[in-house]
């Protein structure tokens, strides 16, 4: 069967600057990988290069088994690759809809954005509820609900998050994940990269630990949420 997603020995950084130095991961489909590891070590990098926003200068990156590693994110989004940036992911000057409407611009067709939003008004009553306001004055925990909606409003096939619990409220990374969680259930891949350790390893079937721009660990959740090091590092003892 072929992975979803091969990365193999990818190098990869910014002009001169190497930050990754030979990465492989593999993500198999249904799927949620995450990837943890120190400030620096690579996550964000490899998430952009994955996505094509950096173009590595050596190594392959298969996307259900087309390689896809020079190619313009543009394409990957066509191929059903879907990329949420750490931090600020929306546009806070427009409405709730309107995001919802940038979210879903690769669809093309008006009709086709305006039902991908009525079908996740739906679901998100949250953001229904506020579909007028505009997106700066909702919670951290809102916009990143915001964020997340507008990144499924493609329908893609693989989702790439980076940090999406980073600065949130405990209830509010609970709601994320929950919907993390049921998104994978209607057949959505994810790459998760997180600082916060341990909540994602708890979702995720499959995890690495980078370190330095190299792989360091390989594991389930579960087994590198039990393994001492891991444990010593990077889940606060
Ligand atoms: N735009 C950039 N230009 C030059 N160097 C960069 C750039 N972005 C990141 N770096 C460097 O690349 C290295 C890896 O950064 P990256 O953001 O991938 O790490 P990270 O694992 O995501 O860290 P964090 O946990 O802090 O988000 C760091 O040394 C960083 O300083
Ligand atoms: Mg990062």
């Amino acid at each position: 069967m072929t992975s979803i997603l091969d990365v193999q020995n990818i190098f990869s950084g910014y002009g001169k600057i190497e930050v990754l130095h030979g990465i492989s991961i593999h993500v198999e489909q249904n799927e949620i990988v995450c990837i943890i590891g120190p400030n620096g070590s690579g996550k964000s990098t490899l998430l952009k290069t994955i996505f094509g926003l950096i173009k590595p200068s050596q190594g392959s990156i298969l996307l259900s088994g087309k390689e896809i590693a020079q190619a313009e994110p543009e394409e990957k989004v066509r191929m059903g690759l879907s990329y949420i940036p750490q931090g600020k992911n929306i546009f806070p000057s427009l409405s709730v809809r309107e995001n919802l409407e940038m979210g879903g611009t690769p669809l093309g067709h008006s009709k086709a954005i305006e039902k991908a939003i009525r079908n996740l008004f739906q679901r998100y009553s949250i953001l229904d509820n506020r579909k007028e306001m505009k997106a700066g004055s909702l919670s951290g925990g809102e916009k990143q609900l915001l964020a997340l909606a507008m990144g499924i409003m493609v329908e893609p096939k693989l989702m790439l998050l980076d940090e999406p619990s980073l600065g949130l409220a405990p209830k509010m990374i609970e709601e994320i994940y929950g919907r993390i969680n049921s998104i994978n259930h209607e057949k959505v891949t994810f790459v998760i990269v997180e600082q916060n350790a341990r909540k994602a390893l708890r979702l995720a079937h499959r995890a690495y630990v980078l370190d330095l721009g190299l792989n360091r660990l390989e594991d389930t959740g579960e087994g590198l949420l039990n393994n001492e090091e891991v444990k010593r590092l990077y889940l606060g003892g």
